[in-house]
């Protein structure tokens, strides 16, 4: 039994994260606590049968409900960390096919898909989208690039995803970018460099707000989660 007594501000971000893996492999009971320190609400899930772990699993239980001592619940810190980012297959990606090695690259390394869609962007949505770069002798270009097909447009999820996205898609100009990031590997021209990355958190709730309507983002829990977390 049992689950956690104690926590801090942060702790209380509200998320399902790592707390409620729905498989076809487990049944969960929730239960309520109010903790007094903090006011906050949290739901605790008692997992039953999940096949990767017994169900004194630390990942979900603190030792035990007669410990005296406040402990954290670690998940919940860590939901505190989570960013999302906007990732976009720009035209010439689509084009050229390679949109299921960019998705894989984000999948692989162990981000959280939240939002997916093929999308033809009007020339406004293209404007406000890169509006800080409105003043640069590109940027008509760069709107003609952008609404010159169909894009791709994603919403990913996770701990420092931000930064380690725009890690994974490589520097602006694909000939600077490493091998072994997405322009390094698959562009050769900064007008033709294949993907977008969101370049800091704000920005990255601001552009999926942008591009995605209300009911077009899924909130789910990755069965996978305790094999990318401690
Ligand atoms: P993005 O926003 O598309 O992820 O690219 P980024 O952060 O690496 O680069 P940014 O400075 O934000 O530029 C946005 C996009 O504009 C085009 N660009 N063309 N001709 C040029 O000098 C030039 N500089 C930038 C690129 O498509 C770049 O990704
Ligand atoms: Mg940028």
């Amino acid at each position: 039994m049992g689950v956690f007594a104690g926590t801090t501000a942060a702790a209380c971000v509200t998320s399902s994260l790592a707390l409620t893996p729905t498989t076809p492999f487990s049944s969960n009971k929730r239960t309520t606590i109010t903790t007094s320190s903090s006011k906050c609400r949290i739901r605790a899930t008692h997992h039953q049968n999940l096949t990767a772990f017994p169900s004194t699993s630390h990942l979900f239980y603190a030792k035990s409900l007669r410990t005296t001592k406040p402990r954290i619940f670690l998940p919940h810190l860590i939901a505190s960390l989570v960013d999302q980012t906007y990732i976009m297959v720009k035209p010439d990606g689509v084009q050229r096919g390679v949109v299921g090695d960019i998705i894989s690259r984000f999948e692989k390394k162990g981000f959280k898909l939240t939002g997916l869609k093929l999308y033809q962007c009007s020339k406004d949505l293209a404007e406000e989208h890169y509006k800080d770069l409105k003043l640069k002798s590109f940027f008509p270009k760069l709107i003609d690039y952008i609404t010159s097909g169909p894009v791709v447009c994603m919403a990913w999820e996770g701990v420092g995803v931000v930064a380690s996205a725009r890690k994974l898609i490589g520097a602006t100009d694909p000939l600077q970018a490493e091998p072994g990031t997405i322009r390094g590997d698959l562009a050769v021209q900064t007008g033709r460099n294949i993907v977008h990355g969101s370049d800091s958190p704000e920005n990255g709730k601001r552009e999926i707000a942008l591009w995605f309507k209300e009911g077009e983002l899924c909130e789910w829990t990755p069965v996978l989660t305790p094999w990318l977390r401690e």
